[in-house]
């Protein structure tokens, strides 16, 4: 089938920029998105190597009339940094360059750093500030091995055809380079599979699914309205996975959602997420990350029970903190003036162990069995919260 006309001697327009997904074993997918295009394929090498690998993908017609292009690479060599342009109909699209990307660390290596944030991509002329988000992270683009986006992508339904005006424009120096892993969150639960999945490609059902980076297991959770998607069949895969990550002798049980159990934003307590605390607890979870408040607030570890475990980070129990604070700071627009923690709203005295209300993203380091924690201003990048996990 002929996706679209493009004529002798015609440049596919680069209408979105490549970005890097399921960086998972030894494999990436590099997508992108031009005007026109009937086939595509990556040129990618490590860098110093002299000769050229190539790896044929697929385009199609995405929703909103720009050809999907997708490279799947396999056969990475784990942990090297490769170099690679994309090309459309045989030409690179116009702009484009050289990228590059770090293949996926081994199960032996035990040392990688990645950031998590929510909330993002509100639009700049309504006061968000994906703008600010996307050259914060370039800064460190080479230091992030993958990133966690915690939900609500793309205000305020998450359609497809505001991706490329609220996010992809903002991230063209992070994308191409910093793998990145979604989950929904309440905005982009409209018609999810005409939009949202349209425009990432994840494992599994994409609603729910897991990874393996170095020593560490992520599993991502779909809250969809703070209810859980599919909440018995999620909550059932959910244990058959912390069960493998367990029986697998993984060090780091992270787990990624939209949506807070307990906290003491002005969002309330997801009685969903809350119960499934005890398996948080009985299978020894260490991080839960989460966004929806537009805020970031790091709880004291918990218990099965959401109570709080004495003796601080050094002693068991899992490590909850939202970060929902990455384009659309509560306070801005039509939204209330700013607040964190609401006093009125958490009812468990010593819960919070830190609270910013500023526009941040975390950064998270793993070295075996350490884990450092930090939240950076997007603004500034000012280091406004340090904890450290030790097992
Ligand atoms: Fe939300």
């Amino acid at each position: 089938m002929t996706m679209a006309s493009c004529g002798e001697g015609y440049t596919p327009k680069m209408v979105r920029q490549p970005y890097l997904q399921s960086a998972i074993a030894d494999s990436v997918s590099v997508l992108w998105r031009t005007d026109v295009g009937n086939g595509c394929e990556v040129r990618y090498r490590t860098v110093g190597a002299s000769r050229w690998l190539t790896a044929k993908g697929v385009v199609r017609v995405a929703n909103t009339g720009l050809i999907a292009n997708e490279v799947t690479l396999t056969g990475l060599d784990h942990a090297q940094v490769y170099e690679y342009q994309v090309l459309t109909d045989g030409i690179e699209p116009a702009p484009s360059k050289m990228y590059r990307f770090r293949a996926p660390l081994s199960r032996a290596d035990t040392a990688f750093t990645f950031f998590a944030v929510g909330d993002v991509g509100e639009p700049v002329a309504d006061d968000g500030t994906p703008d600010v988000l996307g050259k914060a992270l370039a800064l460190q683009k080479d230091q992030f091995h993958f990133g966690l986006f915690l939900g609500d992508i793309i205000y305020p339904d998450g359609q497809s055809e505001d991706y490329d005006k609220n996010l992809f424009p903002y991230f063209t120096e992070v994308f191409p380079y910093v793998p990145v892993f979604t989950v929904l969150g309440n905005h982009d639960w409209h018609e999810p599979q005409q939009n949202y999945m349209q425009e990432w490609k994840l494992p599994n059902n994409e609603h729910y699914y897991s990874f393996t980076y170095g020593n560490a297991c992520f599993i991502a959770l779909d809250s969809k309205n703070g209810e859980m998607h599919e909440y018995d069949t999620q909550r059932e895969w959910l244990i058959r996975e912390l069960e493998n990550a367990r029986e697998g002798g993984t060090d780091w049980l992270i787990v990624f959602l939209h949506h807070n159990g307990k906290s003491c934003t002005y969002k309330e307590d997801y009685e969903a997420v809350v119960s499934l605390y005890p398996l948080f607890e009985k299978y020894r979870v260490d991080l839960v990350l989460n966004g929806h408040a537009h805020t970031y607030e790091r709880l004291n570890p918990m218990d099965g029970g959401g109570q709080l475990v004495p003796g601080g980070l050094d002693k068991a129990g899992f490590t909850s903190i939202t970060i929902g604070s990455g384009g659309k700071l509560r306070g801005i627009g039509t939204d209330p003036g700013p607040f964190t923690p609401d006093p009125d709203n958490c009812r468990y005295p010593g819960l919070v162990a830190k609270s910013v209300h500023d526009w941040a993203y975390a950064k998270f380091h793993i070295n075996g069995k350490k884990l450092v924690g930090q939240a950076i201003t997007t603004k500034e990048h000012e280091v406004v919260d340090t904890f450290e996990l030790v097992k």
